[in-house]
Parts: structure tokens; C-alpha cells; sequence
């Protein structure tokens, strides 16, 4: 898995990606929210600094020692007692008001970034798709929204005040007791931060390791889960098991080391900080007993070291919980920067389809480039003409399909519809006017009506009913107990496979687009639904030009045109009768499938 640069420069790149969400320039009323909230996380801090102060006047009036000081207002022990509280009081409902005017912000921030993240998922190739594991997809949106979302409320609303309430604390001390105590303060934060940031950075590299190993072991379950028939068929269970147990451990070993380093942190930590807070309490304590100081001071001292140690213990984790945001969402971003494969031109126009003339000139392709799969194969079929394409496993038909849908570009040549390159067009305009059904249709898991309504989401009750009839599919669906509300699970598993295909035509005939492409459509019906289906199929064929991609013979014996792809070049082509006459490859197949068939009936 490819990782960013655990770089503070890729840091600051990934927070400068976030800002403009946090200060948008077309609402006011965000950067309005986030000035607010500033105001209130400032406020909460000055109250903070000022508590002791309150304290130290109470401990010096109950101990009798100090002078009042003008900000008392002559009130005794009990009333800076009663200040002290109220000051507590005020910190707390300044930092709720801060989190409560953020929250909106935050909130639109993620879901802005979710769904761009989102949209550029479906604008990836297919070839992405294909070569990157779904489950570890939606794992690392998943991680880099949570880890916006951690940055935000973390770096914003306790390193940020935290800063600045050291540097509050560093005046006061200064000021109100002198410089050696400022210096031990410094040099104890300083160690501190270097110790935790130094042991950070070496955990995060062991978490990363974590990371890796959880995403490997949850796409392991999701693909074994996907699979669960076919492990079945193979009485895999136990293997399947064994993978998963594999990279658990691999899990496990990671985990336990992020444990150990942790503990390890943390009592340095402890040891920093507590020699600190020692030293300047000794260095007070010596000052009351010379009588330099105060029994209030010796207390506040004491208070503001204790403020400053609750948030710095803090520190280590939400450094690192903030080196885990940046790597996760340096991964999600750096999902967001992978460019789309196939990508419309800057000024592409939408494809106009006059007739749908569809010309394939010269086309050379592979998958990889190594392994060329299209040959040359220059190929036109006239517009409202029929066109079909036969051949063994494997020739490359299904691959004509999904360059005709642009999923990949062109190696060599060109792929037209109607002159006008694919490439120049957008795909947007292009993909409305193919209708595809494909070799193996996957359907989503939700109704069997919405599933045939996706080929148009606006059309009528009628109409999807209409194109149900139609792909003899309607009969069927009315027969079950819940009718076109009957769910059909995951990627449509609860259907057969030949229903499966029925709804995948009924939703292309709802899409009524101008160019068809039938890959092996009807190939998992019985031969009598199959022939209904096909008059359905070449009455809808009518006034559009259709590329149909069959292996029984039978079912393409009346295109205008056919074609015999083999090896990814075109060895034959012209009528049924023409090729017959012929005598060549389609000749030989036609007789083995009428013998075949003649035996089976
Ligand atoms: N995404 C891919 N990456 C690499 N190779 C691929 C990919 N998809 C298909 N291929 C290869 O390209 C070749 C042609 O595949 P294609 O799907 O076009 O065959 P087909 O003629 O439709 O076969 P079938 O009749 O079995 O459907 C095959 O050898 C296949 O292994
Ligand atoms: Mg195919």
C-alpha cells in the first residue's frame, strides 16, 4: 500500500487541503461561526490563567499574609472562594460554547469532503476498480473522515489553546515570581514535548504497521464473506480461516507492540513532568520559609503547574492521534489526487448522436500493455443497423463493449460514434446514450422496483412495468409475495441467475438509449424465455443500432452483419447465409451448435 511522506511538510499540505473548508469564501456564516468560536476558546483560556489567582488570594486571607490587591475588591476568604468557583464555572461554559458554535462548521467540513472523496471514487477507471479491494476502499474514506474530524477538534481546540495557555502561564510567572521559575517551567515543557514527540514519531511507524495489517485482514473477511458460496463449494472453511487467523497475528503483533511503546511513553512522561512540578514547589517552599514568598503563591505555583500537566499529559496521544489523522488522510487525499484514468478533454462537447453510426478504426488495445487484446479491429455498423460479434472465450468481445462505453481508452486507433471520437466527447453525454447489458449483471441490494427503475429514475409506474413485460420478468415478480417491493439481496444474489438478467434488460429497455450493447444477454435463459425475450429485444432493436455479443448462434442468425473475432482480430464477417456459404469458422461453429442441439432435444 502506498503510503505519504510522514513529512511535517505533507502534514501542513494536508491541513492546508482542509482550511478553505473551515473558511469558505461563498458562506459567511461558517467563517462567521469560526470567529466566534476563536473568541470564546481565547476567553475560556484568560479566564483559565486567572483562576489561581483567586485561590492564592483565598489561602493568603485564611493564612493571614499578603496585601489585598486592588482586583480583590476587599472581599474576604469566602467570596474569592466563591470567585474561584465562578471562575472554574466560566472556562467550562466558554469551552462548551466554543465546541457548540464549531460543531456546524466541522460537521459540513466532513461532509463536504465525504462526498468528494465519494464522487472521485466513481470517477475512477475501472481498471482502479478492478485491481483495488472495495472493503479497503471504504476503510480508508472511513479512517480520513474520522481523522478530519479528529484534526479538527484536536488541533483547533487543545494544541492551539493549549500553546497559548503556556504562554499565559509564562508570563504570569515571570511577572509575578521571577525568572528561574519561568526557566525550569520552559525547560521542563521543552523536554517534554521533545521526549513525547521523539517516542510519537517512532510509535506512529508501529501503527502504520497496525494500519496495514487491519486493512489486509478486513479485506481478507470481506472477500472470503463475498465468497462464502464458492468456499463452500471447496469445503475451504478451515483455509479460509486459517488466511484470516494469518493476518489477525500479523494484527496482534502490531497491537501489542503499540501497547508496550505506549506505556513506555507515558512513564517517561510522568517522569519529566513530576520532576518539574518538584523542583519550582521546592523553589517555593524555600522562598515562604526565607518569607519571600507567600503560603498563596507556594498554592498557586502549584495550581498552575497541575494546569499545565493536565493538558500536556494529554499531549502524547493527541500528537500522535494527530500524526494518525495526517496519515489517514494523507491516504484518503492522496486517493482524491490519483487522476482518472479516462478523464473528459478540457472544452469536451456532449456527444450528439444523429443515426448512432458506431465505427471501430483500427483498434488496438490491452489491459496491460504488454498483453495486447484488441488487434487491429476496424469494424462499422451503420446507423439502425444490427451487428453481432462471435468467438471463443476470451477473443476480446466483451472488451469492444467496454471501450465502445469508454471505461478504457484506446491503445492505437479510434473508437467513433456518429464521427465523432469518444475521446472528445464527454462521458457523461455518452454514457446516456449506450444502453448496456452486460454478461453478468449485478444488481443493488434493494428492491426489484428500484432496480428496474434505475434505468430511469423519473419514469412512471406504468413504465417500469411496462419494461418488465417486456423483459418477461413482470409475470414472475407479480407471483411473489411481496411483488416489485421483494428485496434481491446482496448484488442480487436472491435471484436466479436468469431473472438476474431479465431485470438487467428491463432496466436497459427503460433507459430507451439510441445505441444498444447486449453481451451475452440472454445467454442464462432457457431457450423459450430466451426467444420471447428476443422478439422483445428486436422490436426494441428497431430505428437503433444494436452490437449484440452471443455464443448461441441461433439467437444473432438474423443480424444485418456478423462478425467472428478470434485472437482479438476480425477473421470473418458478413450475413448469416454469406458466412454459411463460406464455409469457413462461423460455418463450422453453426454445424457443431446444430448438431448440439439437435442431440439435446
Ligand atoms: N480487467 C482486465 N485486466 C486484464 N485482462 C483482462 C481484463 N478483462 C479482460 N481481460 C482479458 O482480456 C481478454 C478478453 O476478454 P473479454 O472479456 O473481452 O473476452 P470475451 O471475448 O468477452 O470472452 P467471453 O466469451 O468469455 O465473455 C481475456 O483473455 C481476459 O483475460
Ligand atoms: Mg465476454
Amino acid at each position: 500500500m502506498s503510503q505519504p511522506d510522514p513529512a511535517a511538510a505533507s502534514g501542513l499540505s494536508v491541513i492546508a487541503r482542509v482550511a478553505p473548508y473551515l473558511w469558505p469564501a461563498e458562506h459567511p456564516w461558517v467563517k462567521r461561526r469560526v470567529v466566534l468560536a476563536m473568541i470564546a476558546l481565547v476567553t475560556a483560556k484568560v479566564v483559565a490563567v486567572a483562576t489561581p489567582f483567586f485561590y492564592k488570594a483565598a489561602v493568603d486571607k485564611l493564612a493571614g499574609e499578603g496585601q489585598d490587591a486592588a482586583w480583590m475588591l476587599g472581599a474576604g476568604a469566602v467570596g474569592l472562594t466563591v470567585a474561584y468557583g465562578l471562575a472554574r464555572l466560566m472556562n467550562v461554559g466558554f469551552q462548551q460554547l466554543r465546541d457548540a458554535l464549531f460543531a456546524a462548521v466541522g460537521q459540513r467540513a466532513l461532509r463536504k469532503i465525504a462526498l468528494q472523496t465519494f464522487g472521485h471514487i466513481h470517477r475512477m477507471s475501472l481498471r482502479y476498480h478492478i485491481s483495488r479491494k472495495t472493503g479497503g476502499l471504504s476503510r480508508i474514506i472511513e479512517r480520513g473522515v474520522k481523522g478530519v474530524e479528529f484534526l479538527l477538534r484536536f488541533l483547533l481546540f487543545s494544541i492551539g489553546p493549549l500553546f497559548l495557555e503556556l504562554l499565559m502561564i509564562a508570563v504570569v510567572l515571570a511577572v509575578v515570581f521571577d525568572i528561574r521559575y519561568l526557566l525550569v517551567v520552559v525547560l521542563t515543557v521543552a523536554l517534554y514535548v521533545a521526549f513525547t514527540f521523539k517516542v510519537t514519531e517512532w510509535r506512529v511507524k508501529i501503527r502504520r504497521e497496525m494500519n496495514a495489517q487491519d486493512t489486509d485482514a478486513n479485506q481478507k473477511a470481506i472477500d472470503s464473506l463475498l465468497n462464502f458460496e464458492t468456499v463452500k463449494y471447496f469445503g475451504a472453511e478451515a483455509r479460509e480461516a486459517q488466511r484470516y487467523d494469518g493476518a489477525m497475528a500479523g494484527y496482534e503483533k502490531a497491537a501489542l507492540k503499540t501497547s508496550y511503546s505506549l506505556a513506555f511513553l507515558n512513564f517517561g512522561q510522568s517522569l519529566l513532568i513530576t520532576a518539574g512540578l518538584v523542583i519550582v514547589m521546592v523553589m517555593a517552599a524555600v522562598g515562604v520559609r526565607d518569607g519571600g514568598l507567600t503560603v498563596g503563591d507556594f498554592v498557586m505555583v502549584n495550581a498552575y503547574m497541575i494546569q499545565i500537566t493536565m493538558p500536556l499529559n494529554f499531549l502524547g496521544t493527541v500528537y500522535r492521534e494527530i500524526r494518525q489523522a495526517l496519515v489517514d488522510m494523507g491516504e484518503m487525499f492522496g486517493l482524491l489526487e490519483q487522476p482518472a484514468e479516462v478523464a473528459d478533454k478540457p472544452g469536451a462537447q456532449p456527444l450528439e448522436v444523429m443515426g448512432g453510426t458506431v465505427e471501430l478504426d483500427g483498434v488496438v488495445f490491452g489491459y496491460e500493455p504488454e498483453r495486447p487484446i484488441l488487434r487491429g479491429v476496424s469494424l462499422t455498423v451503420p446507423a439502425g443497423r444490427s451487428v453481432a460479434i462471435v468467438g471463443p472465450s476470451g477473443s476480446g468481445k466483451s472488451t469492444i463493449g467496454r471501450l465502445l462505453f469508454r471505461f478504457y481508452d484506446v491503445a492505437e486507433g479510434a473508437v467513433r460514434i456518429d464521427g465523432q471520437d469518444l475521446r472528445d466527447v464527454t462521458q457523461d453525454s455518452l454514457h446516456a446514450r449506450i444502453g448496456v447489458v452486460p454478461q453478468d449483471t449485478v444488481l443493488f441490494n434493494d428492491t426489484i422496483y428500484y432496480n428496474i427503475a434505475y434505468g430511469r429514475p423519473e419514469a412512471s409506474r406504468t413504465e417500469v412495468e411496462a419494461a418488465a413485460r417486456a423483459a418477461k420478468i413482470h409475470d414472475f415478480v407479480a407471483s411473489l409475495p411481496d411483488g416489485y417491493d421483494t428485496t434481491v439481496g446482496e448484488r442480487g444474489l436472491k435471484l436466479s441467475g436468469g431473472e438476474k438478467q431479465r431485470v438487467g434488460i428491463a432496466r436497459t429497455l427503460l433507459k430507451d438509449p439510441p445505441i444498444l450493447l447486449l453481451d451475452e444477454a440472454t445467454s442464462a435463459l432457457d431457450t423459450e424465455t430466451e426467444m420471447g425475450i428476443q422478439s422483445e429485444l428486436k422490436a426494441m432493436g428497431e430505428g437503433r443500432t444494436v452490437i449484440t455479443i452471443a455464443h448461441r448462434l441461433s439467437t444473432i442468425a438474423d443480424a444485418d452483419r456478423i462478425v467472428v473475432l478470434e485472437n482479438g482480430e476480425i477473421v470473418e464477417e458478413g450475413t448469416h447465409d454469406a458466412l454459411l456459404t463460406r464455409g469457413g469458422r462461423y460455418a463450422a461453429l453453426w454445424f457443431r451448435q446444430a448438431a448440439e442441439e439437435d442431440a439435446a432435444a
